[in-house]
């Protein structure tokens, strides 16, 4: 039996009847992302934020050998010795994947006990992966008190998502849920790790997911190509500009004048839209800190453009959400967020018209697919944190 999970108190219940005994209660959140999309792991910037839906835990040591691990939303257990830890597909791998990466470090984690489950929909690209594998390794940070700090719970979860699940992931999943502020974005610098909170005041428009509940990729595949794809065009971009050490030291007009070179027209268009992206978010920021958001808005829009025809990490679902947004004065800024394929489109609307405005959208959604899209009115929250 599945349960789904909305606070401290149901988590505590649910460990109790497993294990008979007191836990340590924690929240992990899962992640929204502005702008910045498919440049974390280029060397750009990203403005990620810690959301109010996420993943609660109930952890506590057992004084033996064998993690005992319930998820409560799958309705699923895992038992497995500390000396026998090895990849097993599904929820368990991210368990597994930081327990494997504590393990190579080191630490001196024992035998524990833990349920976990909460409110975040999986597969709708608000990194219910690195909610979970942040809330563990906090827990067990905690619970065997490991002295690691937060972006290093950070690090060390994106690796445990490379070698496990097998995902090559950037690093803005993970640094968000640890490091997210209470109304806040984080403006984060993938290459250097520095990071500033901006306050997210956008007076009359409220961030709003519409979730078109379609997932087209199956475990990462077409997100490590862009990876690959990624890598070989910035081989050919430093051969032709030798000063150039990132995607960051290339501007799109470099690109554009480079397209005789690329033989792979793939790889090309993947160039031009991370540099374009990278210098849309520096701009984005500034338009953050100088409250002009229907500017910024407008560059969603563009993003999104950018993410469907030169990234190609959007589908038919996606764009067409896009497009109606689009046809509302009200909704200053919609794209694709996250890995994409599938997911949530994130999207700017004025906070008066939101029920009417999404309800005409579901509408038509449902009238084309067939199927009731979620809408989640989201608020900004602190990253992982002890309840
Ligand atoms: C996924 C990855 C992140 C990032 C986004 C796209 O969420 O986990 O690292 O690359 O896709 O921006």
């Amino acid at each position: 039996m599945t349960t789904m999970i909305e606070s401290s108190a149901q988590i505590a219940a649910l460990f109790n009847n497993k294990f008979n005994g007191d836990a340590r209660l924690y929240f992990s959140p899962g992640r929204i992302n502005l702008i910045g999309e498919h440049v974390d792991y280029n060397d750009g910037f990203v403005m990620p934020a810690a959301i109010d839906k996420g993943i609660f835990f109930a952890v506590a040591p057992n004084n033996t050998h064998t993690i005992n691990v319930y998820s409560a939303d799958m309705g699923e257990e895992l038992h497995i010795p500390l000396t026998e830890i090895h990849k097993i597909a599904g929820w368990r791998n991210y368990i597994l994947g930081v327990v494997d990466q504590l393990q190579k470090r080191n630490y001196p984690i024992g035998g524990f006990n833990a349920v976990f489950g909460g409110n975040l929909p999986v597969g709708a690209g608000l990194s219910s992966s690195a909610a979970l594998e942040c809330g563990l390794a906090f827990a067990l940070n905690d619970i065997f008190n490991l002295g690691i700090g937060r972006v290093d719970i950070a690090l060390i979860c994106q690796k445990a998502e490379h070698t496990y699940p097998g995902v090559q992931c950037g690093i803005m999943d993970q640094f968000a849920s640890v490091m997210g502020k209470k109304d806040y974005v984080l403006l984060l610098d993938c290459n250097t790790l520095q990071y500033e909170t901006l306050p997210f005041k956008a007076d009359d428009y409220a961030i709003v997911l519409i979730n078109s509940l379609v997932h087209h990729s199956l475990d990462g595949g077409e997100y490590n190509v862009r990876r690959q794809e990624s890598e070989k065009g910035l081989r050919l971009l430093r051969a032709k500009f030798p000063s150039v050490a990132t995607f960051r030291d290339i501007t799109p007009r470099q690109v554009l004048e480079t397209a005789a070179a690329f033989e792979d027209e793939n790889v090309y268009n993947r160039c031009l839209f991370v540099t374009e992206e990278i210098t849309r978010t520096k701009k984005a920021a500034e338009l953050l800190k100088t409250n002009n958001i229907h500017a910024f808005g407008k560059l969603m829009f563009k993003t999104h453009d950018g993410l469907s025809r030169l990234y190609d990490v959007s589908c038919e679902e996606l764009d067409f959400l896009v497009d109606l947004a689009k046809q509302h004065t009200q909704i200053i800024g919609s794209r694709m967020m996250g890995g994409g394929f599938g997911g949530c489109t994130i999207n700017l609307i004025q906070k008066d018209k939101i029920d009417a405005i999404t309800a005409l959208i579901t509408e038509q959604y449902k009238q084309k697919y067939g199927i009731d899209a979620e809408v989640y009115v989201m608020g900004l929250c602190d990253g992982t944190h002890a309840l």
